[in-house]
């Protein structure tokens, strides 16, 4: 059966993943809550990510900032003028739409590529008009999607405080201190995970666009013109060798003007013919390809677009989404820029402070940075669509896996005595296990058989079966939520056949 949307949502709520935010007050658009399991999960990504990223590389280290910061970080980077998207309001009832997503869902066009006036154009011409309550719209306006919120007792101009719409910027505010502490040289990367804030004018499509939600980016700082800083010098020749030769579904921004479809292209052609014009570019993309088919997201679904002029960010030189090909289209799930040396140069001209490092020549120089970002509830919800799967079991009941990668699955093991009676025994068996330092539960509630589906459905890699055959000789069935495969072990050998095989990790 097909995940939709709604179903995935459902299905998060009902098995405690996430939770619509107050809702016992009627809910907070886009704003959503971690239940037990979509915590586990997320710490999981967000552990994955970070060891991936971070600690297994000899140039990228980790910070992390504030959440609130002064205002004028964001008029020195642009986001108080730019940061905005297009609102258009009905004359008669006052709902509010984005304009370009209104456009996309009644003339099913692409609409990344418009400017205020050609939505307003299209408005007029094709005679849209409110979903609600079918009144004129009025003209589209740019809406900023900054939170402020105000500081201390006085409320002055200098009390005004921005919650980040983006990890990147303190970064890129904490730059130098960072540099100056690590004495790091050039190339090197700054990772951070944290949340970040976006009053956006429609949130929607679950975890895929909300107002409150976390990132994972990577502030990777280069000297364009030294030939050290080149990949070739950073990574090892069988790495960027197997870089080169991976095949992706590319859809440029010349393929989206001219109207032609997605071509499947290796990373040498891409760098060759300058369709990626920074070969970090391509480099990270390539990493997050690695990173996303080991925690289990199908490649052949995924696909780079690169922005088109009209859409790319005012720091942007030039934008590659990754992007995942969910039931409403392909929608970016990762977003590799390239900054120049905006955000740094803007910061020196903003606080009078010097943002420049030696480079490896011992010339000063403000770097230029490429940017990795990700949403970690973009890769929850595609992790969904990916691994959930359920079908009709032999009685005609829904039955539903979720294939999750046992080192992401929220539950590593579940202790589950046959019967009751056999409580006693499977307590221990569960007790010794709480201290592994892994989320696993007990169930004794319903039959076996139930009790393996609740399992599967939550994505359990293990189930742990104590039955009569346990008392005797202390050994446990140990099930696999793919296979189904059920092996009689030791007790003692539990860890051996899960734990130490590095599954779990
Ligand atoms: N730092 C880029 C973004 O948040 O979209």
């Amino acid at each position: 059966m097909k995940n939709t949307i709604t179903s995935i949502q459902s299905f998060c709520k009902e098995k405690g993943f996430v939770f619509p935010n107050s809702l016992i007050y009627g809910g907070l658009s886009g704003v959503w809550d971690f239940g037990p399991l979509g915590i586990e999960l997320k710490n999981n990504i967000k552990s994955s990510w970070w060891n991936f990223f971070v600690n297994s590389s000899e140039n990228i280290i980790g910070m992390e900032s504030s959440i609130l910061s002064k205002k004028q970080i964001w008029d020195a980077s642009g986001h108080t003028q730019n940061f905005v998207d297009a609102i258009i309001k009905c004359k008669k009832c006052k709902s509010n739409y984005r304009a370009d997503h209104l456009i996309n869902d009644i003339l099913k066009i692409p609409t990344d590529n418009l400017d205020l006036n050609e939505l307003n154009e299209l408005i007029k011409k094709q005679n849209i008009k409110c979903q609600k309550c079918k009144g004129d719209l009025d003209k589209a306006k740019p809406f900023n999607l900054l939170f402020q919120t105000k500081i201390g007792p006085e409320q002055s101009k200098e009390s005004i405080a921005i919650m980040r719409p983006e990890t990147a910027q303190l970064i890129f505010t904490n730059f130098k201190l960072i540099q100056n502490t690590t004495r790091k040289k050039l190339p090197f990367g700054i990772a951070q995970i944290g949340s970040a804030y976006r009053n956006e004018i429609s949130p929607r499509n679950f975890l895929f666009r909300c107002r409150e939600f976390e990132q994972m980016e990577i502030e990777f700082f280069i000297d364009k013109n030294d030939e050290k800083c080149r990949l070739e010098y950073t990574k090892d020749k069988k790495e960027i060798t197997q870089m080169l030769n991976q095949k992706i579904l590319v859809y440029t921004a010349d393929m989206q003007e001219k109207n032609k479809k997605e071509q499947e292209l290796d990373f040498n052609y891409l760098i060759k013919n300058k369709i990626i014009k920074q070969e970090y570019i391509a480099y990270w993309i390539w990493q997050y390809y690695v990173w996303l088919n080991k925690i289990g997201i199908d490649l052949k679904k995924l696909r780079i677009r690169e922005h088109t002029k009209q859409e790319l960010s005012h720091y942007s030189v030039q934008t590659f989404d990754i992007e995942y090909n969910f039931p409403f289209g392909f929608k970016e799930i990762i977003g590799v820029a390239d900054r120049g040396n905006y955000d740094l140069s803007q910061h020196q001209k903003f606080s009078g402070q010097k943002q420049e490092i030696l480079n490896n020549n011992e010339k000063k120089i403000i770097p230029y940075c490429i940017e990795p970002s990700c949403g970690i509830g973009r890769i929850i919800l595609t992790l969904l669509f990916d691994n959930l799967e359920t079908f009709k079991d032999k009685q005609g009941q829904d039955y539903t896996i979720f294939h999750l990668k046992p080192f992401i699955a929220p539950v590593k093991i579940a202790v589950l005595p046959l019967i009751k009676k056999l409580s006693t025994k499977a307590r221990e068996v569960y007790k010794k296990l709480l201290n592994q330092n892994i989320c696993i539960q007990y169930d004794e509630a319903g039959s076996i058989g139930r009790r393996y589906a609740r399992q599967d459905e939550i994505g359990t890699p293990y189930c742990i079966t104590i039955d009569y055959e346990t008392l005797k000789d202390d050994t446990i069935t140990i099930r696999d939520r793919d296979t189904k495969n059920q092996e009689r072990i030791k007790i003692n050998d539990i860890y051996k056949k899960t734990f130490a095989s590095q599954k779990l990790k």
